[in-house]
């Protein structure tokens, strides 16, 4: 098992190994008094997880209870999100109870916001069962749900008890999910440097699982014990994402988050490059690299003004700017800030469309 440990909130462990899944009634133990567990989780992985959780709960004297939703980012919303809170009250858990998030960044997401929030705050566990939730969400304590007129405009920054990562739970993950992991791990290769990158060019993500979700999960650790409310240096974990989110965004997120940073990674790289910022040599690199996992990387036909729109930079007020996250080498990004105005620019020499 490898451990890293996270100074944020009260602290916490991150457990990666394989294995750790039919043990996690024993690993709980590290969160004191607890005597029921609540299992959120949603129609996808309950029936492939959650007997395994429950029996291994009871197993070690907690009672248990679970709550299931339809999986999927609709379910993010305020309707799931009272339906768990009324649970959780019928249940009738108190401060001293547990609520655990089996899945992907969707149930971290919710069930973690539900744990902020009723009573003012329960314990919660993360248990990611998705590549991106073990690199990403499940560290660092953003909980939220979507609102319809925007992602994650209702949350909390709320860190958890302890994240439970068991990589044999990867082995039923679509193809399409490993691959928006791999995006957000090269993301952090990216900003990391050569031996992280070098080691995803060398073998597949899949081939060597722990080593690099503890290495990304360090990287993600150092971001948020020195900016734990996102009030700064933590915008470097959102190279790419600028421009990702508006290709989102203009899809009606049919386009998945992973290929969306795919795509805004290497439009950033070869803006980059044509601004001077970035050697050509890097930017093929980063490019090389996303291809090699099967990831997107040329701007789809969306026209500039529907994406600067959706990244929010064609607003009226002129003094408006905007921060880009700017690959300069591998292992050295900047935070560029930019008019507004300039960033229709920015996304054609990116590969826009007019
Ligand atoms: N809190 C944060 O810091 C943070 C960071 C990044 C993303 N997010 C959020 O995370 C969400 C995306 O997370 P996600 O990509 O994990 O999505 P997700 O939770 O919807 O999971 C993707 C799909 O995979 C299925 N699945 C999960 N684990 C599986 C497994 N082991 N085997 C088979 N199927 C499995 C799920 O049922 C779902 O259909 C978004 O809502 C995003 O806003 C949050
Ligand atoms: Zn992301």
């Amino acid at each position: 098992m490898r451990t890293v440990t996270v100074k944020a909130g009260k602290g916490y462990e991150v457990r990666i190994g394989r294995g750790l899944l039919p043990e996690i009634g024993k690993q709980i133990g590290v969160v004191p008094g607890v005597r029921r567990v609540l299992v959120v989780s949603d129609d996808k992985v309950f029936p492939l997880y959650g007997d395994t959780v429950l029996k291994s709960l009871t197993d070690a004297g907690y009672e248990t209870d679970s709550f299931v939703f339809a999986n999927g980012e609709a379910s993010k919303n305020l309707t799931v999100y009272g339906e768990l809170l009324t649970k959780l009250c019928d249940a009738g858990l108190t401060r001293d109870d547990l609520l655990i998030a089996l899945g992907g960044g969707v149930t971290g997401d919710l069930a973690g916001f539900a744990a902020a929030t009723y009573r003012r705050g329960i314990p919660f566990v993360q248990v990611p069962t998705t590549l991106l939730a073990a690199v990403d969400s499940s560290v660092g304590g953003k909980t939220a749900v979507d609102l319809p007129n925007g992602k994650n405009q209702v949350g909390a920054f709320y860190q958890p008890a302890l994240v439970i990562c068991d990589p044999d739970t990867l082995a039923t993950l679509p193809e399409i999910e490993y691959r928006n992991g791999c995006a957000e791990i090269i993301k952090y290769g990216v900003l990391d440097g050569e031996e992280l990158f070098s080691k995803l060019a060398e073998k597949p993500v899949s081939e060597q699982f722990e080593e690099v979700i503890e290495r990304c999960v360090s990287i993600k650790r150092d971001y948020v014990e020195a900016d734990e409310f996102d009030r700064g240096l933590r915008m470097f974990l959102n190279l790419g994402h600028t421009i990702g989110h508006a290709v989102e965004a203009c899809s009606d997120f049919t386009i998945p988050h992973g290929q969306g940073v795919a795509i805004g990674m290497a439009a950033i790289a070869r803006a980059s490059v044509e601004n001077g910022l970035c050697s050509e040599e890097t930017a093929s690199r980063i490019i090389e690299l996303l291809k090699k996992y099967s990831l997107p990387t040329e701007m789809p036909d969306y026209p500039v003004t529907k994406l600067a729109q959706a990244a929010g930079s064609d607003k009226k007020n002129t003094g408006a700017s905007m921060r880009l996250v700017i690959p300069q080498a591998i292992g050295n990004c900047t935070v560029h800030k930019i008019p507004a105005s300039d960033f229709p620019e920015w996304l054609r020499k990116g590969g826009a469309h007019e």
